[in-house]
């Protein structure tokens, strides 16, 4: 179980002082896809890379498995970090490496595999995401689509228990957005990997997501399972998300 605490983010000092985040209280239980939802600058992005220890919390705790990260450092932090697989908003791609080399990647600070087992990995990775045929092209031959599934095939090489995906469609068109939403759930189904989704689109929380929350400048709006967050919305803002035209 991932237990968000009181978890608050400023950036800067004096004027130039931005609270992206202020008493985030969130449970996310293992297993679950799970979805956060908000307006562009609500703090979505700042949530996932607080939660993957990429930026240091300014108060507030993130537990995972018992223990609470922004306590930990060294080969502790370490260590629950690889429990992590990050899929970035805009994917970041190794472009100057192919499509093997970027899934790979990851693998190299890994202890146990020699050349033989990381390519068996990058084979099964790809193979799962549908992109065997494409080892060996470079990202700037790939679709926007094909990119994401490189960047989720990367996330996953380490067997993370989480993937935390940061829009993972923003860039996709209609079909090419539900073909990815399959394969996460795939991914949810077949290795029982627990899935943070990020989005703006509520087609996206409506398809895969069991449970929700409704992130509106740096707090929780509302939370709750997806069906009675969508049926009965008691905050503003998501009253308004959901009042837009679904795509
Ligand atoms: N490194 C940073 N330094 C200063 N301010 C930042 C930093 N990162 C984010 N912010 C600010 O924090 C707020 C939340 O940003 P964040 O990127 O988390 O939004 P978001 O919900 O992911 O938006 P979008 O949907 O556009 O991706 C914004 O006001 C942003 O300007
Ligand atoms: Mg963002």
């Amino acid at each position: 179980m991932i237990e968000i605490e009181h978890l608050t983010k400023v950036f800067g000092q004096g004027q130039q002082k931005v609270t992206a985040l202020e008493d985030v209280s969130l449970q996310v239980q293992d297993g679950d896809i799970f979805g956060i939802i908000g307006m562009s600058g609500a703090g979505k992005s700042t949530l996932l890379r607080c939660l993957s220890m990429l930026e240091k919390p300014t108060s507030g705790k993130i537990v995972l498995d018992g223990s609470d990260l922004a306590a930990l450092s060294g080969a502790k932090l370490r260590a629950e970090r690889r429990k992590m697989g990050i899929v970035f908003q805009g994917y970041n791609l190794l472009m100057q490496k192919t499509v093997a080399e970027n899934v790979a990647f990851p693998l190299k600070l890994e202890k146990g595999f020699d050349k033989a087992a990381v390519a068996a990995r990058v084979d099964e990775l790809l193979e799962l995401v549908g992109l065997s045929d494409k080892a060996n092209s470079y990202p700037a031959q790939l679709s926007g689509g094909q990119k994401q599934r490189v960047a989720i095939a990367r996330a996953l090489a380490t067997k993370p228990e989480i993937l935390l995906c940061d829009e993972p469609t923003s860039a996709l068109d209609p079909l090419t957005t539900k073909a990815m939403l399959g394969l996460l759930a795939d991914i949810n189904r077949k290795l029982g990997v627990t899935i943070l989704i990020i989005t703006h689109e509520l087609s996206v929380v409506r398809r895969i997501c069991g449970r929700v929350a409704v992130i509106c400048d740096g707090r929780v709006a509302e939370t709750g399972p997806v069906s009675e967050v969508f049926q009965n919305p008691r905050s503003d803002v998501a009253k308004q998300l959901l009042s837009e035209k679904e795509a």
